[in-house]
């Protein structure tokens, strides 16, 4: 499959452009609901959407959230703000935490983004905090032990070179632009500080007698980077397509990309998500030349504009292979002498232990390669199989399901990582009768056969193509799935999808600028089930468009662009928005403010914006210590907003946390002045 020219832009959001050109019936096809806007003033929209809404709203006046009379959602809603600080219910308080290159390995280097080495980032908290999670220090079972001291684990996003070389100083760059090139080449130390300002951050954290959070020097704080040694585990592990001159076995990989959201095993393991990750490589070929495995993900090519990775580490100085590899052309006969495959290595969930400092990360290849989101895992139940969910966060792209083929026992610990390994991936079709099947990928059924595949690595290499041919339903940009602990129910956020095409004339979600969230029960209850009932949970905007438990949205709940989202063990459903730095606080999304985080109670239909961002951030990353008391929540890329024009003149919008030459990504630690749960 190729993909046309005109496509194969960069979006000024770090976001890939749209690939999926299969003519699978598309989510909005299905829905077959006229959302206009003018229904939903009449207030028709809920009576028309009652089949697809569920019970949103119809258990809401007998319900009371906690289930014992007690409403779970307890705190004064915020306004939306455009303020450059954080916004928090009163009686709430709010501290700053490791923000980007904070010291916390090695020599311990002070941070200074104009002096620091690529050594230096190494040793260093990275750019753009995204999904995190709080291990307790006990270090035994996700969500059990300790309230005052854990591992605090968090994914890197991705970079601002603007912000890190002095180099930059003066030139007139966006937060995508690398500095002008010397020579056509780039100098590799700048090269090797954005790869290291990549991947995850373990570090271990502990509250003071005081109440504040301070980081611990110790033997658990470790940076894993875009360029740290890891292996590929599961039927990609060895197969020619992930053969490379590092690794002519395809059983190693030097480094993760573009980490966006996370994932938790039943056995207290991390997963770090490869999003993003197609704009970093190059191949030199016109966009008919790229194999399959590159142009369905969008790497790209000579036709680019520019026609340059990302950020051109490819162009290094020392054309040393640890930045040649992101050139994936093809330079002769045999794939083990060049980087052809290298991209091939990259759009897997990435597994590794935080108590184990020492250990190999493993790519899960049985999980899918795509720009995955995120995965959310079903609680492990002795003797089942392990089942989790993974967004592939693009227009117009899938949501996947992985079922182990082993079971899960709890005595074998993080050896259960191996049930990752082997089993059925799935991926979402979506029926207009509120009914879902999950279509199996697996090579040699059906049309998932020779010619078009020789094998399941093949099939998981090119996980978008086998989804497009067993007719998967085409989604709004997948984002992050959450779990209801109290019913099993699965809520996923689709943020909003510019490229959505509608023949419905009346339908307002054309376009659908502002995002839904949808959920589903799997049949029976049961996590590894191959049918499901759905419905829409949500439908983000503005008070005018938009619906939440049968009403617009009021003043105290509209958003736009819901993305993370996550439920703590009470059942509060913490939903985190990102609209993009090119929309927001401008024209009709100015109304959102900047990018927050509500509350909702599934089951009351209540929905609270419980906090507000500084200017050009989003909000992204949500945990608390397992009493519920102190939350954790990341800033991501305050300051984005700031213009190239006015960056070179050295007017920045937005400084947050004020705390360097430049804004900076950060933590930021949540607790009542009471010592209450957040949240009630
Ligand atoms: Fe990294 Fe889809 O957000
Ligand atoms: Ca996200
Ligand atoms: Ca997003």
């Amino acid at each position: 499959m190729t993909i046309p020219h005109s496509l194969i832009i960069d979006n000024g959001n770090g976001d890939e452009p749209p690939s999926n050109l299969s003519d699978n019936r598309h989510f909005d096809d299905v829905l077959e609901v006229s959302l206009s806007r003018r229904s939903l003033l009449k207030g028709g929209l809920a009576a028309s959407m009652t089949a697809l809404f569920g019970s949103v709203g119809l258990a809401g006046c007998a319900a009371s959230g906690g289930g014992k009379g007690k409403p779970l959602i307890g705190f004064q809603a915020v306004p939306v703000s455009e303020a450059d600080s954080v916004l928090v219910p009163k009686g709430y308080r709010v501290q700053v935490l490791v923000p980007w290159g904070t010291p916390i390995t090695g020599n311990m280097p002070a941070f200074d983004p104009f002096s620091n080495s690529g050594a230096d980032q190494a040793n260093q908290i990275g750019s753009h905090h995204d999904g995190m999670h709080f291990f307790p220090i006990e270090g035994k079972e996700p969500y059990q032990g300790s309230s005052s001291e854990g591992l605090l684990v968090m994914n890197h996003e991705y970079v601002e070179p603007r912000y890190m070389h002095a180099s930059a100083v003066g030139q007139k760059l966006t937060r995508d632009a690398v500095p002008a090139l010397v020579n056509g080449k780039r100098p590799a130390d700048e090269c090797r500080k954005e790869i290291n300002a990549h991947g995850v951050s373990v570090v271990h954290i502990k509250k003071g007698g005081n109440g504040q959070w301070e980081v611990v020097n110790s033997k658990f704080n470790r940076r894993i980077t875009g360029a740290t040694p890891m292996m590929i585990g599961g039927p990609v592990r060895g197969s020619d397509l992930v053969k490379t001159k590092y690794s002519p076995d395809g059983a190693r990989v030097r480094g993760t990309l573009n980490n966006c959201a996370h994932g938790v095993t039943p056995w207290n393991t991390y997963l770090t998500a490869e999003e993003n990750w197609a704009g970093y490589f190059i191949n030199r070929v016109n966009a008919d030349g790229r194999p399959r495995e590159q142009a369905r993900y969008g790497v790209r090519h000579n036709e680019s504009k520019p026609a340059v990775s990302r950020y051109g580490w490819e162009l290094a100085d020392s054309g040393a292979d640890e930045f040649v590899r992101f050139d994936v052309s093809a330079k002769g006969g045999d794939a083990t002498q060049d980087y052809r495959n290298e991209a091939n290595c990259f759009g897997w969930m990435v597994e590794f232990d935080p108590f184990d400092p020492n250990g190999t990360p493993v790519k899960r290849t049985a999980l899918g390669r795509f720009a995955h989101e995120g995965a959310i895992f079903h609680p492990g139940v002795e003797g089942k199989p392990v089942v989790c969910y993974s967004g592939d966060d693009a227009e117009n792209e899938y949501i996947y399901k992985f079922v182990s083929k082993g079971v899960y026992r709890k005595a074998a610990g993080v050896a259960n990582g191996a049930l990752l390994d082997e089993g059925t991936l799935y991926v979402a079709k979506f029926n207009d009768d509120g009914t879902g099947q999950w279509l199996p990928l697996v090579f040699g059924q059906g049309a998932l056969s020779s010619p078009r595949f020789n094998s399941q690595a093949d099939v998981l290499v090119n996980t978008r193509l086998a989804a497009d041919i067993v007719g998967a339903t085409k989604m709004d940009r997948p984002e992050w799935g959450a779990i209801d602990p109290r019913t099993g129910q699965v809520y996923f956020t689709l943020t909003n999808n510019s490229q959505r095409e509608v023949t419905n004339k009346a339908n307002p979600r054309q376009k659908n600028r502002w995002g839904h969230i949808i959920r589903w029960t799997e049949a029976g209850n049961d996590p590894a089930a191959t049918r499901f009932e759905w419905d829409v949970f949500l439908l983000s905007g503005p008070e005018g468009d938009s619906l939440f438990a049968g009403k617009p949205l009021n003043k105290d709940q509209i958003h736009n662009s819901p993305d993370g989202l996550w439920f703590d063990k009470d059942g509060r459903l913490w939903i985190q928005t990102d609209i993009s730095e090119s929309s927001m606080n401008k024209g009709d999304y100015a109304q959102f403010g900047n990018n927050q985080m509500l509350c909702a109670d599934p089951r009351s239909g209540e929905l609270k914006r419980f906090l507000v961002g500084p200017l050009g951030q989003e909000i992204t990353g949500v945990i608390t210590t397992p009493d519920g008391k102190t939350m954790f929540v990341n800033i991501q890329h305050p300051g984005a907003t700031t213009s190239a024009e006015d960056f070179a003149a050295g007017k920045l919008t937005g400084v947050w946390p004020n705390k360097g030459p430049y804004a900076r990504s950060a933590t930021i630690v949540i607790s009542r002045e009471d010592g209450g749960v957040i949240g009630a």
